[in-house]
């Protein structure tokens, strides 16, 4: 059986405390105040009380600042009250109320009402915190669903990624540098005026999160020209190109099946823009300046840079300075001239992250 409520009665006579004691000590564990500063002490001790029964008129400190008191403090502002008075008029009773007490009881009582008031304000608090805690441990599991599926994706992005990575024997941890580069561009011109209203916190996530699927679509390339150990010819590179869409094409497909998220939008976008040039002259659409999305042009320059400065079959690695020449030759050619501002503005930071993500390391 659970143990009695513990009911605080405030009372600082003796002879209006006595017969509410007398009333209620048979059913519940009754504690007794004289004074509101005694009353403060008892109700912030553990175990608190369960419920208030507090006089108004008191010397010192009155019921109303005890209310007060115990409504303004975290530890105690759970514990019902309900003020016991001699006289009142409506606005001191509005007064009260708004205080935070739930009730009155007029003296001299009347046992009947004040054992009913005392039963139903304590079932009133008891179903009120069973619902807090109820509330508490949804949020709690909803929390942990919502942390569990960022995780799955988390993981399924990897594993696409690594995948395309794996066939692509060069990038080594291209995938790793771009998103980070792509993130600190977004950062960055998160308050330029051509940006700030499409670069929020969350769109900067997403950005980062599915940058790592820029090139999935070389899964769809055949080894003999994704892995040939030379330049390709005009033939092959058309082969090629087609990454961008053969990626678009999956993830239409998934769209179309399991219906789209900003997730797969964004990844969508990006693998299907990140070839496109400022001047018109990319693929696969040719598409020309603010045409191609944002998320695609930051690629774009993340995904230039990032192959300047690794090794490849054609080419050794460049230094950062001469990858960061060809990319000041490509302002308004082929990268956004805003975008390539800010990489100048941050290439300390694109330095630091291509050393910690160092090929072989
Ligand atoms: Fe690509």
């Amino acid at each position: 059986m659970n143990n009695p409520a513990r009911i605080l009665i405030v009372d600082d006579e003796r002879f209006h405390l006595n017969v509410i004691v007398g009333l209620l000590s048979g059913d519940y564990n009754v504690l007794i105040a004289k004074s509101g500063e005694r009353a403060l002490e008892i109700a912030t001790s553990e175990p608190a009380p369960d419920l208030i029964l507090l006089d108004i008129f008191m010397p010192e400190m009155d019921g109303y600042e005890v209310c007060r008191r115990l409504k303004n403090s975290h530890k105690t502002r759970h514990i019902p009250i309900i003020y016991l008075t001699a006289k009142s008029d409506a606005e001191a009773e509005a007064y009260g109320f708004s205080l935070g007490a739930v009730d009155y009881l007029s003296k001299p009582i009347s046992p009947p009402i004040v054992k009913a008031r005392v039963k139903n304000h304590l079932a009133y608090g008891q179903a009120l915190r069973a619902l807090e805690q109820q509330n508490e441990q949804l949020e709690y599991k909803i929390q942990e669903r919502v942390l569990e599926i960022a995780r799955t994706q988390d993981v399924a992005i990897h594993c696409l990624a690594s995948l395309a990575e794996t066939r692509d024997n060069e990038t080594g941890n291209h995938v790793r540098r771009t998103q980070h580069y792509i993130k600190l561009l977004a950062e960055h011109l998160q308050n330029h005026p051509r940006f700030c209203d499409q670069l929020d916190a969350d769109t900067i996530k997403l950005l980062f999160k599915s940058a790592p699927l820029h090139d999935i679509g070389k899964v769809g390339v055949p080894d003999r020209i994704l892995l040939k150990p030379s330049a390709l010819d005009q033939e092959e590179w058309v082969e090629m190109k087609k990454h961008a869409a053969h990626a678009y094409d999956a993830i239409c497909r998934a769209e179309q099946a399991l219906g789209s998220s900003s997730f797969l939008h964004s990844a969508r976008e990006i693998a299907y823009t990140h070839h496109e040039k400022w001047d018109g002259s990319g693929y696969p659409r040719g598409l020309k300046g603010d045409e191609i999305p944002l998320s695609g042009r930051l690629m774009s320059l993340a995904d230039v840079y990032d192959a300047l400065i690794s090794k490849r079959v054609y080419k050794p690695a460049f230094s950062h300075e001469k990858a960061k020449k060809i990319i000041l030759e490509g302002r308004e050619v082929y990268f956004d001239p805003d975008i390539v501002d800010a990489f100048i503005e941050i290439e300390d930071q694109f330095i630091a992250i291509a050393k910690q993500f160092e090929d072989g390391v």
